[in-house]
């Protein structure tokens, strides 16, 4: 299985950005961490980021023939980009949203996710972990889409 997990705007400034709320760790150390799932979960997987929400939406396209399915944090892209909302509709595989802080007990506005209705499931507020616990809901929809597909070739 190859998943792709992308990461928006100000990601990369983690560990320098708001530390109360993001923590300390790096944006390099979220690339290693989620590095280790490759071991763990026997996937592959590819970690991007930008700043840019064309550079986004081109990824999530580029990605619907080439991964099996997405994390993405959209960052504060989350609270207002409909571009992406449509663009994770536009695309065969699934999209699951996450977010290191817990947008539900901050600013109001990070309360709204236009994007959630087009993702599988929303994880947040456990830091590094909401990857890792976006990973296996990831896993399971993947796992049964394909074993549903193996049945419909076996028939
Ligand atoms: C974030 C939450 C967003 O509201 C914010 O704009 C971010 C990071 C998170 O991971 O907690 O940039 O997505």
């Amino acid at each position: 299985m190859n998943i792709l997990i992308l990461n928006g705007p100000n990601l990369n400034m983690i560990g320098l950005r708001e530390p109360e709320v993001y923590g300390t760790k790096t944006y390099k150390e979220l690339e290693e961490f989620c590095k280790s799932f490759e071991e763990k979960y026997s996937i592959t997987t590819d970690i991007k980021q930008s700043n840019l929400e064309g550079i986004l939406i081109d990824l999530l396209q580029y990605g619907n023939d080439r991964f099996d399915g997405v994390i993405l944090n959209a960052g504060a892209f989350t609270h207002y980009s409909y571009a992406l909302y449509d663009a994770i509709k536009s695309i065969q595989i699934p999209v699951v949203e996450v977010h290191l802080s817990d947008v539900n007990n901050r600013e109001e506005f990070r309360k709204i996710s236009v994007i959630k209705p087009a993702c599988i499931a929303t994880v947040s507020g456990l830091g590094f972990n909401s990857y890792e616990e976006g990973l296996k809901i990831l896993l399971k929809e993947v796992t049964k889409w394909l074993l549903r597909w193996r049945k419909k070739l076996l028939k």
